[in-house]
């Protein structure tokens, strides 16, 4: 999750090294590892664990080596484990590599190295790389290896590729993952953020996607990946470290609001092919798939509200009941599992305590389950029989985010999988799913009014969020937010209910947030923006633009979405700002809450 490098001709690569990745710490990892290349040789350590492990083990190596890469995982493909963790080398072990991000057809080419003779030691995507920069001459020629092999690779990445036989430079490669390269005085540095050498420089060059870079101790030429020269701008960093973890922004959450379309792309990488979802990449085999005749959903706090949206898109579409319970009751109920009955537990961290107690309950019962989750190698994603991965990437601020957004988007291909296999597919949906990180960005561009809006709620004591159907699943992660984050008392209704009691609650200047995407019971929900509108209520409006006609609402946010079902994603966006706004604006400590943690490992 975080790469360094170093390059130079006087100083030696490994206390940079350490100290570049110590700097990337904040961004989460589970194993770090380290590659120093010299004409004798590279040598290669790494380790599960923290960096304190790893500084143990790095003791040893020769000193004055001027050249090195350096990484800390947060495991994607394959657990955390000595042998997954980065650097990566060839078989011959002149060529190592780091890597960020994901390889979306490492498969393909990892059975084309296979059959050519090569052999493999870990689990990874990333061991494909210097296998292939071997393959294309990477032995004697490392740039041209690396043009040749990044046209074989799909996916999102960044990587460093450094040799034995040219020590004296690093090659790197930005395809989505962030790279950045800082310019020494006798020396070049390499790293996922700023952060990781603020110190020692404060120029910069950011590398823009498909962009190559060739470094050496005295020069930097960034070129295309076929070798045509690119100029990029030197910037003056004027941030300070802690301003440069968070990419600038001033909170782990609006960084992680922000880099949502991202995230997106990686969540979606290689499950869409031709229209439909590619079922082999959603973790469950198709063959228990087509026994299941009824679908539990455990979670808690956000990745619960997630399974509320599961639910309706599963039934919907691949019309499979589905209940949607809180682990904490699940695992005391005495739950009546029906023949054909699939657990499926989602989970940020994969080791909230209730939800795997929920799991574990399954299993003794004999019933199959299934993990929707970020952590990769976490112990849900070990104890469950199957799992299928969200690709948010780790996050940092204790209310979720882009982990909802992405639970959101891997339950659609879900249902639209489950669909398909029942003979219920719909293409067009699928197709719409890829154009969901596009929309994303556009509106996160456009949320400008969220802040007046929040800057009013910052004063009021009491919120409500209503909606019907989709809209109410996502009100009740809206109403979450607010509460985790603002400390302002919220609830969410579904639309149609408030007439039994919570319309008692409102009274002039209450702020009540309407969702309205769900096109076939929009007028519904207008009627019942009017209910409080007539009591004083002070309406805004989170509002499909497809839904025309007369809204009363004070202030609204109008989004676009190619299809009802896949409004969720996009209209948490909103929501997810105006808590973040609000929160800022009553001066609270916004990435972590009191009394809150971001993962609860105790019942
Ligand atoms: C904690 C966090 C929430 C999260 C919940 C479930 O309460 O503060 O943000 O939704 O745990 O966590 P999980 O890791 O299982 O998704």
């Amino acid at each position: 999750c975080g790469i360094v490098g170093f390059v130079g001709d006087q100083d030696d690569a490994l206390p940079f090294l350490m100290a570049g990745l110590k700097r990337l710490e904040y961004r989460g990892y589970d194993s770090a590892g380290i590659a120093l290349a010299a004409h004798d040789g590279i040598v290669i350590q790494k380790t599960r664990g923290r960096l304190a492990q790893l500084e143990k083990r790095v003791a040893t190596l020769p000193g004055h080596v001027p050249c090195g890469i350096g990484h800390t995982r947060w495991a994607t493909h394959g657990r955390p484990t000595d042998e997954n963790a980065h650097p990566h080398m060839d078989c011959t072990g002149t060529i190592a590599t780091v890597h960020n991000g994901i390889i979306e057809n490492f498969q393909d080419l990892k059975e084309e190295l296979i059959a050519k003779g090569h052999r493999f030691l870990s689990d990874t995507d990333t061991e494909v790389i210097p296998h292939l920069l071997e393959e294309y001459g990477g032995l004697t020629d490392l740039v041209g290896a690396v043009q040749a092999a990044e046209a074989r690779l799909r996916g999102a990445y960044a990587f460093l590729a450094v040799s034995s036989h040219e020590p004296d430079k690093i090659v790197a490669v930005r395809r989505s993952s962030p790279l950045v390269v800082g310019l020494g005085e006798g020396q070049n540095y390499l790293a996922s953020d700023f952060s990781a050498f603020l110190d020692l420089t404060r120029r910069a060059i950011v590398l823009e996607n498909g962009d190559m870079a060739v470094v050496t101790p005295q020069n930097v030429s960034i070129t295309t990946t076929h070798g045509e020269p690119l100029n990029r701008p030197v910037m003056v960093v004027d941030w300070d470290i802690s301003q440069a973890e968070r990419g600038g922004y001033p909170h782990f959450m609006l960084k992680e609001i922000m880099e949502q379309p991202d995230v997106w792309s990686d969540a979606l990488l290689g499950r869409v092919q031709n229209q439909r979802v590619v079922w082999r990449e959603m973790g469950l085999p198709a063959s228990v798939a087509e026994t299941v005749r009824r679908i539990r959903i455990v979670a808690a706090g956000t990745a619960y509200h997630a399974g509320l949206v599961g639910k309706m898109l599963i039934e919907r579409l691949a019309r499979i009941p589905v209940e949607v319970e809180v682990a904490s009751e699940f695992r005391y109920s005495t739950p009546i599992f029906e023949p054909g009955t699939l657990v499926m537990a989602i989970s940020q961290s994969g080791e909230t305590a209730d939800t795997l107690a929920s799991v574990r309950l399954a299993h003794e019962l004999g019933v199959p389950t299934y993990a929707v989750v970020n952590q990769v190698g976490s112990t849900l994603a070990r104890e469950s029989d199957y799992v299928v991965y969200t690709h948010a990437g780790p996050e940092i601020a204790v209310a979720s985010t882009k982990a909802y957004t992405t639970q959101l988007l891997v339950l659609t291909l879900l249902a639209l999988g489950l669909a398909d296999l029942k003979g219920r597919g719909r293409p067009d949906l699928v197709q719409h799913l890829l154009s969901l990180p596009h929309i994303g960005q556009t509106l996160l561009g456009q949320l400008e009014s969220v802040r007046q809006m929040a800057e009013s709620l910052s004063l009021k004591r009491d919120v409500f969020y209503i909606g019907r159907g989709l809209d109410y699943a996502l009100a009740m992660e809206g109403q979450l937010k607010i509460k985790e984050i603002a400390y302002i008392h919220a609830e969410a209704y579904a639309a149609g209910e408030l007439k039994h009691g919570t319309l008692a609650l409102i009274e002039d200047g209450t702020p009540v947030v309407a969702i309205v995407t769900e096109r076939d019971v929009a007028e519904k929900t207008i009627s019942n923006i009017l209910e409080v509108k007539a009591r004083g209520a002070e309406a805004w409006g989170i509002l499909d633009r497809q839904i025309t006609g007369d809204i009363p609402v004070d202030h609204q946010i109008v989004i676009d979405t190619p299809d009802p079902l896949l409004a969720p994603a996009i209209a948490a966006l909103p929501l997810q700002l105006l808590a973040y706004w609000t929160a800022v604006f009553r001066g609270e400590d916004v990435d972590k809450p009191r009394n809150l943690a971001k993962s609860v490992t105790v019942e």
